[in-house]
């Protein structure tokens, strides 16, 4: 028996930042959409152990211990007790360390495909409470469409989707550090704060009008991000179309566009001038088992 899931991308279309809590972790007020931009984990049964591997070569997924989906397999045994084993054959299309939760969609496909394989019969919540343990965004990669996060990110509430999203994703070859990130963020506000609202992002997404939702989209981690990465400033000042914004921690690019049309004659544009551009749409469903 084998099951295939795809689990998505995602991008922050607010994403506010506090001062870092006693734990370490930085409290957010953030609106995580999904795209249909899927990493595909399948997982087969094995004897005993647990295989990890990638269906085609991908530099930079770490498939040891530190892997996501080595720790999602291992919190299912912690859980549940079960000793099966599995192979698990990931398809990487999600960019690695972009700031798209990738690491994070593989944990979450991991979770939702040895939880059938293995016959575990965990409920959703369950797998929620699982999945907050594995990482910020690994709920959110669950769910999947567009949501509120909040604590420091794991905390959802659905939102109202009133348009769908043409998005242009800049990848880059370097990815960006998230803890680095956050420090650098850290240094530049080191005054107690906490995270500011998104209350009327959360309107215009209600609406059908995109270029009312544009002005509200923001990155608390852009100018944290710029000092790593200061070559990415060029892009994300530039007047491409509706809105320009660092995804998470970066350092991917969204580029939000009036629609497909216009999106795929960017993403065009932006390879004939040397990018890796990719287009997705969002929102998106969140993982999910597929037939093969
Ligand atoms: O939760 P996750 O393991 O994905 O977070 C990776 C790192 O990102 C954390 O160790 C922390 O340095 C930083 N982080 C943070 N505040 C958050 C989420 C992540 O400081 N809300």
């Amino acid at each position: 028996m084998s099951v295939h899931v795809l689990a998505p991308a995602k991008i922050n279309l607010a994403l506010r930042v506090g001062s870092p809590r006693p734990d370490g972790f930085h409290p957010l007020t953030t609106v995580f959409s999904s795209l249909d931009l899927f990493d595909e984990v399948v997982a087969e049964e094995a004897e005993g152990g647990l295989e990890i591997r990638l269906a085609d070569e991908v530099a930079g997924v770490p498939l040891g211990e530190d892997n996501l989906m080595a720790k999602a397999a291992a919190a299912l045994r912690r859980k549940t007790g079960t000793e099966r084993g599995a192979r698990l054959t990931l398809t990487k299309r999600i960019p690695v360390a972009g700031g798209m939760a990738g690491g994070s969609a593989d944990a979450a496909a991991t979770l939702v495909g040895l939880n059938e394989l293995w016959e575990l019969g965990l409920n959703a919540d369950e797998l929620a409470e699982l999945a907050a343990e594995l990482g910020s965004d690994v709920p959110f990669s669950l769910r999947g469409g567009l949501a509120l996060g909040r604590g420091r990110g794991e905390q959802l509430s659905p939102l109202r989707v009133g348009a769908f999203h043409c998005w242009v994703l800049v990848t880059s070859t370097r990815g960006l550090s998230t803890p680095a990130v956050f420090a650098a963020y850290d240094e530049l506000r080191p005054e107690p704060h906490e995270p500011a609202e998104v209350d009327e992002l959360i309107e215009a997404l209600a609406g059908p009008d995109l270029s009312a939702l544009a002005p509200y989209l923001i990155n608390d981690l852009t100018e944290a991000a710029l000092q790593l990465r200061p070559d990415l400033a060029e892009l994300l000042s530039s007047d491409r179309a509706l809105a320009t914004i660092l995804s998470g921690s970066g350092p991917t690019i969204g580029i939000l566009c009036a629609d497909s049309t216009e999106a795929d004659l960017l993403a065009g544009a932006l390879r004939a001038e040397g990018h890796t551009a990719i287009r997705a749409n969002g929102p998106a469903a969140g993982t999910h088992v597929v037939e093969r």
